[in-house]
């Protein structure tokens, strides 16, 4: 068998496994909506949103769907990687404004850009998906030899599932996808994921599902005070403070975790590339962390809250910017619903 870059096979396993990331690939769609154009629909204005969130504006589909978002990003992150879709053994999707019930995203992308002979799967981990998904990724290319290249993308339609008469929430959130293109290395890697359930009722979605017709008498009660979902089907309740709280907690949580998995300080990482939710919660843990502010990588400004696409969307960016270099150490920080929280400490 012969041995890719990545080290020595040990029981099946590569030793020293870390990922090379090829390329990257970015796709927003042309609506943007700044903060005077929500202040048109809902009681708020530019200024409470900039203060209290950092945003300016944000990206809205205008007829695209949550797969061709993926699907574009994709294909640029393969033109990037200078590989052929062909050469794709596994596609990790994160997302969790897929079209369809079933089937997944992944597979929809993989018939778009030709990469058949590639598994495909959906994974649901919210804001903290793409995290979820490129080390789960990691895993398939420490394990499998034959896995040579593997597409990593998240793409997100918010605006599907965003209630625009809540002003606390629909301020947030925005459109996209980001996609990058990993194989297997020797590179420095360390990730630590979590996740709490106790606060899964902070901020959901619930499934439009219809009914069976073979209901009858008294339906089985399985209420609980602490974690019932009351309000309405399909659109996001966020309890805003109650995230707020567990966010600016996780974002520190599993940057050190991430950086001791990988065996070095956190004030040797060079880039942070944190889950775009709030200017706020990234200037809190810049400081109780005690890393300059000028570490953290910000795009919320420009494309509001992605959920999973937030940070492949500022990778690429700031990639293509000249801002992140080969060489450099980054950490990869996500948190978001479920509560799901995790990092990537990786050497660009
Ligand atoms: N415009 C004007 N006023 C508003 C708006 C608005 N858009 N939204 C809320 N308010 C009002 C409230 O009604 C409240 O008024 P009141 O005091 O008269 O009742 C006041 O502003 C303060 O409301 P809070 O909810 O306390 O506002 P807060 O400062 O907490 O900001 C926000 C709200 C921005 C949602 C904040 O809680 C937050 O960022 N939470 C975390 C959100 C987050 O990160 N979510 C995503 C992570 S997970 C994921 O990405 C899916």
């Amino acid at each position: 068998m012969a041995i890719r870059p990545g080290g020595r096979l040990k029981w099946g396993v590569f030793e020293l496994c870390g990922i090379n990331i090829l390329g990257t690939g970015a796709y927003l769609p042309e609506i943007r909506v700044d903060n005077n154009m929500l202040a048109d629909l809902v009681d708020t204005s530019d200024e409470w949103i900039t203060t209290r969130t950092g945003m300016k504006q944000r990206h809205m589909v205008n007829g695209e769907t949550t797969w061709y978002m993926g699907a574009m990003a994709s294909k640029r992150a393969i033109e990037d990687a200078g590989i052929d879709a062909s050469e794709i053994g596994l596609i990790v999707d994160a997302t969790i404004t897929s079209d369809f019930y079933t089937p997944s995203a992944a597979c929809v992308i993989q018939r778009e850009i030709g990469a058949f002979n590639a598994a495909a799967f959906d994974l649901n981990a919210a804001c903290t998906g793409f995290v979820y998904s490129l080390d789960t990724a990691k895993r398939f290319l420490q394990t499998d030899p034959n896995l040579k290249y593997v597409l990593v993308v998240a793409n997100e339609m918010l605006s599907g599932i965003t209630d625009f008469t809540d002003r606390s929430s629909c301020i947030l959130f925005g459109d996209g996808a980001g996609a990058v293109i990993i194989e297997r290395s020797e590179k420095l890697y360390g990730s630590w994921l979590g996740a709490n359930g106790n606060l899964a009722h902070a901020l959901y979605a619930k499934l439009a599902l219809n009914s069976h017709p073979f209901k009858s008498g008294e339906p089985v009660s399985i209420k609980n005070s602490e974690t019932e979902f009351t309000e309405s089907p399909a659109k996001l309740v966020q309890h805003g403070k109650d995230v707020y709280k567990f966010a600016t907690n996780a974002l520190p949580t599993a940057s050190l975790n991430a950086c001791k998995s990988a065996g070095i300080d956190i004030s040797e990482i060079d880039v942070f590339i944190p889950h775009q939710a709030n200017i706020r919660i990234i200037e809190t843990a810049s400081k109780n962390l005690n890393i300059p502010i000028e570490k953290f990588i910000l795009n919320l400004q420009n494309v509001g809250n992605t959920s999973g696409a937030s940070i492949p969307l500022a990778f690429d960016k700031f990639v293509k910017n000249g801002h992140i270099k080969r060489g450099q150490k980054c950490c990869l920080v996500g948190f978001g619903a479920g509560s799901t929280l995790g990092a990537i400490v990786l050497e660009y």
